[in-house]
């Protein structure tokens, strides 16, 4: 991999890394015309005014103006790697993509991030860590935009901006705040199971390479023959799972608010690529009508007990970014980026993020976000859609409209899509149909007594207890409930702990 390699000179770094020859040329504006000055403007005499007609100083002034674009609103902080993925294994009676047949190799590339943090903060910060993906597929990108947990707060997307304006900062004071935290946590129950997860030990990872990902939703794959399958991806680390203790990681966020970036960012450099084995777990199609809880909804883990992990390959990071900010700030993974052989499911949070993510990349990027080199497909493609600011790939003369008669393709399929599943017919407002077992606090209750041992319990209790320490009534009261809900040991242990904490 080209990178920054140690012990040479500042300018063979630029030579080596830039993508395009300019470093070797003179400097120049904007329109390649001899630049005269990048450090004295141009004035009526020495101490004199400046002038307008500056082009160099109005173009170096006004473009750096332009310098940003949004952050991400959740997931800001973040950094990625490229690699592959090598599909090892025969999952060819479950799906027909391309990208998961046996001996495939496709370049990608990963993303992770914390939640709430805005692009300055640190990484150590107690949080959800993002782990996107994107296969530049031979049939075009296929994303898995998922978390280092197989689960998640809320099942209804309706819930999700409220969800993340929770966790950000209070509108008056502009600070973090627990109290509105587990205000929301606590009046979405079926929060639990998430915030178990997260205030146990893998709330706060040791690094990037040393957890687990998800794709967390239940997704389709569909076979050669036309059969439909339900799945849940594991992407489980090679480096083996290690976490972080509080103290260290309140300690890094004072010293290293980058640790988690650097670390991953060195590790390549040293030739240290950090992989994960691919598993699916695979539900068959009809199974999810009677199965015992929903098996659609993003707040619950399918036992392995009922469906086994299936090894499918083994993904590796192999390549640094030569650029953060044309390459990660600019990368758009969406869950709509979908491949044949694959498909979504009635998962209703997993259907409000097809919308999201593509509408989130055309405000933040721009409109043709997918033109840019880390977005583009690695197929020719001839979509549809024409024009908006910064078009840059076109299709000359060919007709802009479909059907047509001067041969330009289109597509023309009718009837039931391969990928698609039977609805019901009334339009409602309303939680999922209840299977027999669903409820919200079965699975963080096991999650507690039969995953953790007692040390992590105890990590627990100690977490809990420091975050509720400055949380007001009336959630407080209402969080001792949600935590007896889960167990009612570990609830009582929490209430104790939560007032020692506040008498000191
Ligand atoms: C980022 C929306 C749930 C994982 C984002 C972004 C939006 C968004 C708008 C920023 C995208 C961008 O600017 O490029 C939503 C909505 C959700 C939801 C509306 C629920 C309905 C989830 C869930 C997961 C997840 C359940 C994981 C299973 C991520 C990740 C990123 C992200 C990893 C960062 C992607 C990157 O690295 O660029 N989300 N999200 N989100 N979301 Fe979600």
């Amino acid at each position: 991999p080209r990178g920054l390699t140690p012990g040479v000179s500042t300018l063979n770094v630029l030579k080596e890394t830039a993508l395009t020859d300019s470093i070797d040329t003179p400097a120049t504006l904007e329109n390649g015309a001899p630049a005269v000055s990048n450090r004295n403007s141009l004035s009526l005499g020495t101490n004199g005014p400046l002038l307008l007609h500056d082009v160099h100083l109005v173009e170096t002034l006004a473009h750096f103006n332009r310098e940003r674009v949004p952050e991400r609103n959740p997931h800001a902080k973040g950094s990625g790697a490229f690699g592959v993925l090598e599909t090892t294994e025969d999952v060819s009676r479950y799906t027909k993509a391309a990208l998961f047949q046996k001996g495939a190799r496709t370049e990608m590339l990963a993303r992770f991030s914390t939640v709430a943090g805005e692009q300055g903060s640190p990484d150590t910060w107690r949080d959800v860590r993002g782990f996107a993906l994107k296969f530049y597929t031979s049939e075009g990108n296929y994303d898995i935009v998922g978390n280092n947990t197989p689960i998640f707060f809320v099942r209804d997307p309706m819930k999700f901006p409220h969800f993340i304006r929770s966790q950000k900062r209070m509108p008056h004071t502009g600070l973090r705040d627990n109290t509105m935290q587990w205000d929301f946590w606590t009046s979405n129950p079926e929060s639990a199971h998430q915030v178990t997860y997260l205030m146990g030990d893998r709330g706060l990872p040791r690094t990037w390479r040393h957890m687990n990902g998800y794709g967390s939703h239940t997704y389709m794959w569909i076979n050669a023959e036309g059969e439909k399958f339900w799945i849940k991806y594991h992407f489980k680390t090679d480096q083996g799972v290690q976490c972080m203790s509080n103290e260290e990681a309140e300690r890094l966020a004072g010293t290293d608010a980058e640790y988690h970036r650097r670390d991953l960012f060195e590790a390549i450099e040293r030739g240290e690529f950090p992989s994960w084995t691919l598993y699916v777990q695979v539900m068959p199609y009809e199974d999810a009508k009677d199965y015992r809880f929903n098996p659609f909804d993003l707040t619950k883990v399918w036992p392995h007990s009922d469906y086994p992990l299936i090894k499918v390959g083994r993904m590796t990071l192999n390549r640094n970014p030569e650029n953060f900010f044309a390459e990660i700030e600019q990368a758009a993974f969406a869950p709509s980026n979908l491949v044949p052989g694959t498909g979504v499911s009635p998962d209703k949070m997993l259907l409000g993020r097809v919308f999201a993510y593509a509408d989130a990349q055309r405000a933040r990027i721009g409109t043709n976000y997918f033109q840019l080199p880390v977005n583009r497909p690695r197929v020719k493609v001839n979509s549809y859609t024409f024009d908006g600011h910064m078009t840059f790939e076109h299709t000359g003369k060919a007709p802009v409209y479909a059907p047509n008669s001067f041969g330009r393709p289109f597509a023309d399929e009718t009837g039931p899509v391969e990928d698609g599943w039977e609805a019901d017919g009334e339009m409602v407002r309303s939680a999922y149909r209840l299977h027999a077992e669903d409820d919200d606090f079965s699975q963080p209750g096991t999650l507690v007594r039969e995953v953790f041992d007692d040390a992590q319990r105890d990590r627990l209790v100690k977490t809990v207890a420091g975050a509720l320490a400055s949380v007001q009534e009336p959630v407080l009261s209402r969080a001792f409930e949600y935590w007896k809900n889960v167990d009612a040991t570990i609830g009582e242990r929490i209430e104790q702990a939560t007032k020692d904490a506040r008498t000191k």
